[in-house]
């Protein structure tokens, strides 16, 4: 059987990190006697210099006939001042929707022998290990009505929930929640919102479907304070959009690099798979980007797509033994240690996968 996956480089960094992702994939793809047949369309920037659309009509139809689909990044400053139908991030925004990928999920641990960089001394983060599950297609994303008018000196975005679109992705969340450490933590603003009163209620009703799960409610401002002051309390973290957004960056300072923050996103189709970092024009070509992230969504396809646990597997570990080996990107490498480039660091990762190194 071939799973046809549908590459979207995009902008910056975008096409370097999806070429580490497939020399991961394909040796994986060795050892477990797998077949994928990869296809490359243009999205964001890259569509958008082309004469294109940000999400070419070519580009959606093969996303949707696919098995799954794998994004690098989206976003380039020279399309900054330009209308949003002509933004890099309009057509992610359009593919999510068309795909119908409602549940994000972006795991971030640290890595064991990650010599954590940053303000988070290691003691502070060791063993961290949690689950954002983000809402993907609702809230001040989508919500309308919308409007810029610079002239009036006035704009407007609708924060908009429904039931239905709370309760399919606290589903997902529980669910997850059930195969790892059972407890979730919601979280919203319902100290102000009405959306986030919505959104508890609708979380209590789908808790109850699932009483092994412990679960509670917090605030988004205190939720952000408490990831950075004892961030290991939490298991699995449910959120709307945009708090999601936020709070997975913050996760991925915790953990030492945005740069190694994967995801997926999951809906009734074709799912979709990208690392939560952008395109990060400034170290776009010089070969110094962290590919986990983007690694690590290659494992999540092979775990959710494929169903394939032992392939998605032994990534992961091939990423932690070479993290643990102390040959890592500029954004981890300890002070005085030479970094790898972007595509050596996915070289001996494949090779640890090949040779099914733990
Ligand atoms: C992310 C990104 C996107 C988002 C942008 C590029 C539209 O920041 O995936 O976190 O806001 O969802
Ligand atoms: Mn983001």
């Amino acid at each position: 059987m071939t799973h046809r996956i549908v590459l979207l480089p995009g902008d910056g960094i975008g096409p370097e990190v999806v070429d580490a992702a497939l020399t991961v994939l394909r040796a994986a793809a060795a050892r477990f006697d797998l077949l994928f047949a990869f296809d490359v369309y243009p999205v964001g920037a890259a569509a958008l210099r082309a004469g294109l659309p940000p999400l070419p009509p070519e580009t959606e139809r093969a996303a949707l006939a696919s098995d799954a689909v794998f994004l690098g990044a989206v976003g380039s400053p020279e399309f900054d001042k330009s209308p949003r139908s002509e933004r890099p991030e309009t057509g992610l925004l359009q593919l999510r929707r068309s795909l119908g990928v409602y549940a994000n999920l972006r795991p971030a641990k640290v890595w064991p022998g990650l010599g954590v960089r940053g303000p988070f001394v290691p003691d502070h983060v060791r063993g961290l290990d949690l689950l954002i599950v983000r809402e993907l297609l609702g809230g001040l994303y989508f919500g309308e009505p919308r409007s810029f008018d610079w002239g009036e000196g006035t704009a407007v975005n609708t924060l908009r929930y429904s039931r239905d679109e709370v309760q399919r992705v606290a589903r997902v969340a529980f669910g997850l929640a059930r195969s790892r450490g059972r407890r979730l933590t919601s979280v919203d603003k319902a100290n102000v919102l009405e959306t986030s009163l919505l959104w508890r209620h609708v979380v209590d009703d789908v808790a109850a479907e699932f009483p092994d799960v412990e679960h509670d409610h917090m605030l988004v401002d205190a939720c952000a304070m408490s990831l950075v002051l004892e961030p290991r309390r939490f298991d699995v973290l449910l959120t709307e959009n945009l708090f999601g957004d936020i709070l997975s960056d913050e996760a991925g300072a915790l953990v030492g690099s945005l740069g190694l923050l994967p995801s997926a996103s999951l809906g009734d189709g074709p799912a979709l798979y990208e690392p939560v970092h952008g395109s990060a024009p400034a170290l776009a070509g010089r070969d110094v980007a962290n590919p986990v992230g983007a690694m690590a969504s290659a494992a999540m396809l092979l775990r959710h797509t494929l169903g394939h646990h032992e392939a998605a597997d032994a990534v992961e570990a091939a990423i932690g033994a070479q993290i643990e080996s102390g040959g890592v990107t500029m954004d981890l490498a300890a002070p005085g240690v030479e970094p790898l480039g972007c595509q050596a660091f996915a070289a001996a990762v494949a090779e640890k996968v090949g040779s099914g190194l733990r």
